[in-house]
């Protein structure tokens, strides 16, 4: 007999059963894949269709073990979100009825599948929402381990309604967040990161709804950007309402907003019950945080409150854009979701890159100030073929090290493996995967500081999709500036 994985989520008789994909072994990395909901019919217990429905779906037969657990969903009052755990009857095999339904079922062990099914429930909930606004959830979001879902989070919610900060995780990098319309809470972030008053936050929120709480009704395009890309690592500038306290905008008329698609940020915010204000949790000018422990090093007693839920997925911030006229979509600052993906979702509207007309018509200041940077020097490499990259490298590698300087190399996998295994390397990741450069890249330059490196080298990436938002994050770290 095999155990089959399948979360199953029972609300007002609709049952949704979640199967776990083929990417979530070994590190728990992936998300559960959906089979569609059926019904609970009248008189039927919730097991006994949960046995029909799994026979229809993947013609197989299953004996439901026993329910791992039962909560109730925070999004939908009274619900309750049940795991069940089956096995299979018999040697029936799984046949391909449905193959996309199919094919995504993970065979694990007992062990492992109760973590599972425990560690899903957050995932349960960005997909429900994901669900609500017609999407599916993206391919990389994180688990979270099982010790991070028993932190409080009703208890960090509570904290930020009664004005504390807190930080917390994001699909990007971690924030800090404090009750969007308390001004003097959000006054205490701008001095815990010693910020500029002149930088606006970002507001988080947690639903549809709740955007209309901080910003003005919205026209075509501002609307069609949130139902296709929220929860998502997008910020859209909106016009700002008068609740939102002038500190948090730093005196524009836009308010940027953004719902992210983390399942402990989605939890916390509903648990904030609260729109909340939130920068990137670094000190100014530095890399923004990926990890919890990233936060803690940074922070410490200034910011005792940290909902820890490890790395981040994407590892580059939110893209903040402006929709203008319902014709013209600006990138005021480059993130996450790439032009060219912008682009490909809106094919008949302009889709730019912010100019310095467009800065003046709506200051984005976080472009200005010195950003990313790690203590060291940083010295961006020319984008040269491998072999002549490597050629200057060793040449620039031995120089510093003749000057004194502590030197780190930080490039791909494939570029390492060319140099010789004396220097001091960070990998970025394969070059194969821009994204895992993306979400590598902070953590990287962080570490630079750790280990009190006086010299990066690092690599150029060509300015396509993600590479473009890596380029633009490695010159800003380069540069020698102010603030
Ligand atoms: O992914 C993210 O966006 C992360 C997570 C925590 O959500 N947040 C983040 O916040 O990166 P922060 O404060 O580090 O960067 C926000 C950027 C800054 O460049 C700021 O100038 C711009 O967004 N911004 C925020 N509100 C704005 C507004 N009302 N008008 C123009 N620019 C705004
Ligand atoms: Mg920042």
């Amino acid at each position: 007999m095999e155990s089959i994985v399948l979360g199953v989520i029972i609300h007002e008789g609709r049952i949704v059963i979640q199967k776990l994909t083929e990417e979530v072994r070994p590190d728990f990395r992936g998300v559960p894949a959906v089979m569609p909901g059926g019904r609970v019919k009248d008189k039927e217990r919730p097991e006994d269709a949960v046995v029909r429905k799994i026979k229809k779906d993947l013609g197989i037969d299953v004996l439901v073990e026993g329910i791992i657990a039962t909560r109730e969903h925070p999004l939908i009052p009274g619900s309750s979100v049940v795991y069940y755990f089956c096995t299979v009857m018999g040697s029936s095999k799984i046949q391909n009825k449905n193959k996309e339904k199919a094919s995504s079922v993970q065979w694990v062990d007992i062990a492992t599948a109760i973590i599972l099914m425990l560690t899903l429930y957050s995932q349960v909930l960005a997909f429900l929402i994901r669900h609500i606004y017609g999407k599916t959830l993206p391919q990389n979001v994180t688990l979270p381990k099982l010790e991070w879902l028993s932190q409080d989070i009703s208890g960090l919610g509570k904290k930020v309604r009664e004005g504390e900060l807190v930080a917390f995780p994001t699909e990007t990098v971690y924030g800090i967040g404090a009750d969007a319309f308390n001004a003097s809470a959000v006054a205490r972030i701008f001095e815990v990161k010693n910020r500029p008053a002149d930088n606006p936050l970002i507001v988080h929120v947690f639903s549809l709804e709740a955007i209309e709480r901080v910003a003005f009704g919205f026209d075509e395009l501002s609307s069609a950007l949130v139902k296709r890309f929220m929860p998502g690592p997008i910020t859209v500038l909106l016009a700002k309402n008068n609740n939102v306290p002038s500190i948090v905008t730093a005196g524009s008329p836009y308010v940027g907003v953004r719902i992210p698609s983390h399942g402990l940020a989605l939890e916390f915010l509903s648990a904030s019950a609260v729109p909340v204000a939130a920068p990137s949790a670094n000190k100014s000018g530095k890399p923004s945080a990926t990890h919890h422990d990233h936060v803690i090093e940074a922070f410490g007693e200034q910011l005792p409150n940290v909902l820890r839920a490890g790395k981040t997925v994407f590892g580059l911030e939110s893209t903040v854009v402006l929709p203008q006229n319902n014709e013209r979509l600006v990138i005021m600052r480059q993130g996450a979701i790439s032009q060219e993906e912008l682009q490909k979702s809106f094919p008949h509207v302009e889709v730019a890159i912010a100019t310095s007309v467009d800065l003046k018509h709506a200051p984005t200041p976080g472009s200005k100030y010195r950003h990313y940077a790690p203590t060291g020097k940083v010295e961006v490499l020319p984008l040269l073929p491998k072999n002549r990259l490597v050629a200057r490298v060793e040449r620039l590698y031995r120089k510093a090290l003749s000057q004194g300087e502590t030197v780190a190399i930080l490039c791909t996998t494939e570029v390492q493996q060319l140099l010789p295994t004396s220097f001091t390397v960070l990998p970025l990741g394969s070059e194969k995967k821009m994204n895992a450069v993306a979400s590598n890249l902070y953590s990287t330059l962080i570490e630079c500081d750790a280990r009190r490196i006086t010299k990066i080298l690092i690599q150029s990436f060509s300015e396509k999709k993600a590479g473009r938002t890596i380029m633009e994050r490695i010159r800003r770290a380069s540069e020698i500036g102010i603030s």
